[in-house]
């Protein structure tokens, strides 16, 4: 697969995202664990989680322990695959989503996923969501001080304005490696972040790029042009749509969510799909 970089750390252009084997309708572990091995064999090197990704309050991280697990079984080298968590979110157990970005949370969140995730140092540590309660400088500053520790070797931010990624470029001395923003074909309001990281040369990590969990389908209506580009290519809309965000930028590094071998296949194919520069115009002009 083609490599693009996070930080200094190459990974191939299709991530695989790690939510929707862990909250609502998500399947049984069996069918994850095929389906984080059959990313892997396809040349995923970069897994997406967070420790907000489980469903029940006594289940915290059930999706970090999972890719754990996963890898540990792979039967494999797996010491290139960049896993890439989150802190910050929570999720108290009646389907809600809470924010808690205090530094004590974060400190001790961090430690719980290490465990989990079985390392000494997490390789991307992302803060996931802000919190209005809590100056983002202090959150912030806590993946700084991570970074001088040596418990993450590498930090992002998640759900940033252009004001909050230069904030972080300054509390972190130039050291914030990526930015994840939801980012799809109906979702384009993270243009402007898109760009900022693009001159900044910050890996941006598209969320939800194929419009999430349940309406990942909706791509294919009949009339619209990444549905007429998949045909006229022989391959999906959602392939299509993947290898529209990766001609963006060689920043863009789209992170499809998947629970089922034959989409992260499918998915990860889109890194050797050429759109012409009139495809993407046209795609870019269904906004
Ligand atoms: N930072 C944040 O605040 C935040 C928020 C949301 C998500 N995320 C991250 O971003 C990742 C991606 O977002 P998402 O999972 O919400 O949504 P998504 O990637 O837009 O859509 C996921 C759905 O797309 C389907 N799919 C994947 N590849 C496909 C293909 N090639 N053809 C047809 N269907 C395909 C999957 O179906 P199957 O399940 O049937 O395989 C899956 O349920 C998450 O997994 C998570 O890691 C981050």
């Amino acid at each position: 697969m083609e490599q693009r970089t996070i930080g200094s750390v190459e990974v191939g252009a299709i991530g695989l995202g790690g939510m929707p084997m862990s909250i609502e309708g998500r399947p049984d572990e069996d069918r994850s664990i095929r389906t984080i091995h059959a990313a892997l064999d396809a040349g995923v090197t970069l897994i997406d989680t967070a420790d907000a990704y489980h469903i029940h309050a006594d289940e915290v991280g059930h999706n970090e322990t999972l890719i754990a697990k996963a890898l540990s079984s792979y039967g494999r080298d797996t010491s290139h695959v960049l896993v890439a968590t989150k802190g910050g979110h929570l999720r108290p157990g009646d389907g809600s989503w809470t924010v808690d970005g205090s530094p004590q949370h974060l400190r001790a969140a961090v430690d719980e996923s290490l465990k989990r995730l079985g390392v000494d140092a997490i390789g991307l540590y992302q803060y996931h969501r802000p919190d209005p309660r809590v100056p983002y400088a202090e959150s912030v500053g806590v993946l700084a001080e991570l970074l001088d520790a040596g418990k993450i070797r590498m930090a992002g931010i998640s759900n940033a304005n252009p004001d909050q990624i230069r904030a972080a470029v300054d509390i972190l001395g130039g050291r914030l490696a990526s930015v994840q923003n939801q980012f799809s074909p109906a979702f384009r309001s993270s243009e402007p972040e898109l760009e900022l990281c693009d001159e900044l040369g910050i890996a941006f990590l598209p969320w939800s790029p194929l419009g999430g969990i349940g309406r990942a389908g909706e791509l294919g209506g009949r009339v619209d042009p990444f549905a007429a580009i998949a045909a006229a290519h022989g391959v999906s809309p959602q392939r299509v749509c993947l290898a529209w965000m990766l001609a963006k930028s060689p920043v863009v590094i789209p992170i499809p969510g998947s629970s089922r071998p034959e989409t992260i296949v499918d998915s990860t194919q889109a890194a050797d799909l050429a759109l012409t520069a009139d495809e993407v115009a046209r795609l870019d002009a269904t906004a």
